[in-house]
């Protein structure tokens, strides 16, 4: 082995690797375990005395030459390697982004928030109630005869003999009456489920929001003029409510309630909104029964009135926004729900 020759090959060798990976295989051939540098250095202990000091001094030198070598060669490709690393990284701020898609609410929600939001303006409360309940409260105590058609299993899911899926929001009045003394403000939205055969203004599932109001000398004046701020609210300034007397088991009197046309002169002239009737029915309302006062506690029928609407909140979007079928709303095509983003 000739000592000059390894540290020059060697130092050549460390000059020309090109990578950290690269020099590590340099380092390995150079003074690894089977290196004939290393392998020299291990025999010098068999040389004859007088030839060790010499022969070793010359062998350690080369190895700290090569050693030095390598770690000037390797800090210098590290150094190469996190540049380049760092240009190849470098991030572009002035690119675009990748867009993230954002949601919104669906119609019928919001829809259903803008009508709230009308109404926590006029000092209701808003209340959220469950979408099963009992028979009791779904018609017993809202006045309904043991033999109301509307009980019937043809009309009405049945959980079992005395839980329903609510058919309407109205018995929330109770819970809220059974809840709290009078006066009551009280609004709610939320999901009612008939048996009905699903056509463009029918789905076995929909939304209601009902109100209550109970206080001292509430009068259907007071009915009218807060659906009339509702209808103004949601349907333009210019608009008029008219009340038709109806029947509701648990109102009296009870009223079908309509609002003046919003999309046409109302001329008598043709229109999808109204049929060139001038009116369009929007929800049902009326006086609290106080026979309702009686499945309560608290509520003296001598001392407190109310009265009490219920409106199908996909009627309401429907017609603000002419969808023809409400069926469209339980769909979920985003070709429709995105006009609504
Ligand atoms: N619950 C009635 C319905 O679903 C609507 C209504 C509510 C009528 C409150 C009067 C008072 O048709």
């Amino acid at each position: 082995m000739n000592p000059d020759s390894v540290q020059s090959e060697g130092l050549q060798a460390i000059a020309v690797a090109p990578d950290t990976a690269a020099l590590e295989q340099v380092r390995i051939a150079l003074l690894g375990r089977k290196a004939p540098l290393v392998l020299a250095l291990r025999e010098l202990g068999s040389l004859p005395p007088e030839d060790r000091g010499p022969r070793g001094k010359v062998l350690n030198q080369v190895r700290q030459s090569l050693e030095a070598a390598l770690d000037a060669r390797e800090s210098e490709l590290e150094a190469a390697e996190l540049d380049d690393r760092l240009r190849r990284d470098r991030i572009d701020v002035t690119l675009p982004g990748a867009r993230v898609e954002r949601g919104f609410a669906h119609l019928i929600e919001q829809t259903g928030r803008e009508i709230l939001e009308v109404l926590v303006g006029l000092g209701y409360r808003i209340s959220d109630g469950p979408e099963v309940d009992t028979v009791y409260r779904n018609f017993d105590a809202l006045n309904h005869a043991p033999t109301h058609p509307t009980r019937q299993a043809t009309d009405t899911y049945y959980i079992d003999e005395h839980t329903v899926l609510r058919t309407h929001t109205s018995p929330m009045q109770i819970r809220t009456m059974q809840s709290q003394p009078p006066p009551v403000y009280m609004a709610t939205m939320g999901r009612c489920y008939r048996r009905d055969t699903p056509d463009a203004t029918h789905t076995a599932m929909f939304t209601q929001i009902e109100g209550l109001a109970v206080d001292r000398g509430l009068s259907l004046a007071h009915l009218k003029g807060t659906l009339l701020a509702f209808a103004r609210e949601m349907f333009g300034a210019d608009r008029e409510v008219r009340l038709r007397p109806h029947f509701f088991p648990f109102t009296e009197p009870s009223v079908e309630v309509d609002v003046s046309c919003f999309n046409c002169a109302r001329d008598g002239s043709p229109c999808r909104v109204c049929k060139g009737e001038g009116w369009v029915e929007v929800l049902g309302a009326g006086m609290v029964d106080p026979a309702l006062f009686g499945y309560v506690e608290g509520y003296d029928p001598e001392l407190w009135t109310g009265y009490a609407w219920g409106m199908g909140v996909e009627r309401i979007a429907a017609l603000r926004h002419a969808v023809p079928d409400i069926r469209w709303l339980w769909e979920n095509d985003l070709r429709l729900m995105e006009q609504f983003g």
